[in-house]
């Protein structure tokens, strides 16, 4: 047996952490639940329903309106999320971390408040082919509202970026790159880093959307050297309906309101009103605080196991999961790129995916079915739609093993 080298991280306890995840000890039609649909939404654990329930029973005020003790408690608790969100990205400040609903809205804050003051007729905005929609539409938008022309980077077979063309495609009106850390349809690792450095030296900014990468790998937004990073909470065991938004101190400085109300202005005249400094600027009205608070506690667990022990471990499981995939006849991989984290996309010869998938449920394995909001990837595959096992660091083996098992029964029904 090789040795672990003494800079390797120390295995996660996954039985010890699956006793965290109440939701993942039921059974489903008979059959005890194998959760493969994590890209959709993690499962929570006990600490971040705790603190929901806390604020719910103990501390449920507004927040930044009352002196009273409740308010105070409940703004503490608010508050105190957003150097969670800091310590996770690695920002420089607290203050670049805007809370918003989630990835999609953090994009659309983008694309509508730095948009139109940044970009105007005959620029360019680049993303890529394997794009969620969410990191393509709002730039659909922003386009047609300013005259720019949205570009992007092409795909391979495997699901890789095409980076031999990425330096044509990213050109000196580009304004800015929007890329997904991770692809949610594929899996595919993008080279965040290198593309930064190409829309740099063009003078753009890089927008990545980080929805598919915090969950599974260290992200660290200075090493990364990106302008703007959004992640939302659902997906790395939080709660749903909220997110954040990170961006470069003075960027967001610059960045006019997008949305007005309570808590974001300084001053309110009838006629004309001064707003407060980021991220404050960029949360009008009563936020979703106790999804902020469930989103600080979340995070807490998560940076408690280290996100590098989470992406060993998630990479050997990932590794055996694919070994063992590629037993199974009948099954095509979809996104084949040499780094891939947490997805296995597949079609089943002579089987539409909404069959193979309702039936694996019929077994207990929750998998997700469709085009995965990301059409243009099924498009570049000429598919409507594919089945997707996505896996988090509280999966095993053995769940691989009865997902395999399962697989074959399915095929024998097919
Ligand atoms: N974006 C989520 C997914 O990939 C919903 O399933």
């Amino acid at each position: 047996m090789t040795a672990m080298p003494t800079d390797a991280p120390s295995p996660l306890d996954v039985e010890a952490i699956r006793a965290d995840f109440p939701c993942l000890h039921q059974q489903v039609h008979g059959k005890p639940l194998v959760y493969l649909d994590n890209a959709a939404s993690s499962q929570t654990p006990q600490a971040v329903l705790d603190a929901l329930t806390h604020y719910y029973t103990h501390d449920r005020a507004n927040v930044h309106r009352g002196v009273h003790e409740l308010s105070q408690r409940a703004s503490a608790a608010y508050d105190g999320a957003r150097s969670r969100i800091q310590a996770f990205l690695n920002a420089e400040r607290e203050e670049e971390c805007v809370y918003v609903r989630g990835t999609t809205e953090a994009i659309n804050l983008v694309a509508q408040s730095w948009g139109p003051a940044n970009v105007g007729p005959g620029d360019e905005i680049v993303i890529t082919q394997l794009e969620h929609h969410a990191n393509i539409v709002p730039w659909q938008l922003l386009c047609q509202r300013t005259g720019a022309t949205l570009r992007h980077i092409p795909i391979d077979a495997a699901g890789a970026l095409r980076m031999d063309v990425a330096a044509e495609v990213i050109g000196p009106r580009c304004k800015l790159v929007a890329v997904a850390h991770v692809s949610n349809a594929l899996g595919t690792i993008n080279p965040v880093a290198e593309i930064v450095r190409l829309a740099h030296a063009q003078g753009a900014l890089v927008l990545v959307d980080g929805a598919q990468a915090t969950p599974h790998l260290p992200v660290d937004v200075q090493a990364l050297g990106c302008d703007f990073y959004a992640f939302s909470g659902h997906k790395v065991c939080g709660p749903t309906g909220i997110g954040a938004l990170w961006g470069r101190h003075h960027l967001l400085e610059a960045m006019p309101p997008w949305q007005g109300g309570g808590d974001m202005i300084s001053e309110v005249r009838l006629d004309v009103s001064t707003y407060q400094p980021p991220p404050l600027r960029f949360e009008a009205g009563t936020h979703h605080i106790a999804g902020v608070i469930g989103l600080g506690a979340a995070l807490d667990y998560l940076m408690d196991l280290g996100m590098d022990r989470i992406a060993a471990y998630e990479h050997d499981l990932f590794t055996y999961a694919t070994a063992r995939l590629a037993t199974v006849e009948r099954i095509r991989p979809v996104g084949t790129a040499a780094h891939k984290a947490g997805v296995f996309s597949f079609l089943v010869d002579g089987a539409h995916p909404t069959d193979v998938g309702t039936l694996l449920d019929s077994q207990g394995i929750a998998v997700r079915t469709g085009h995965h909001c990301a059409q243009p990837v099924m498009t570049f595959y000429g598919v409507s739609a594919t089945a997707r096992a996505s896996f988090a660091f509280y999966n095993t083996r053995d769940e691989v093993d009865r997902f395999v098992e399962a697989l074959h029964k399915v095929l024998s029904w097919l």
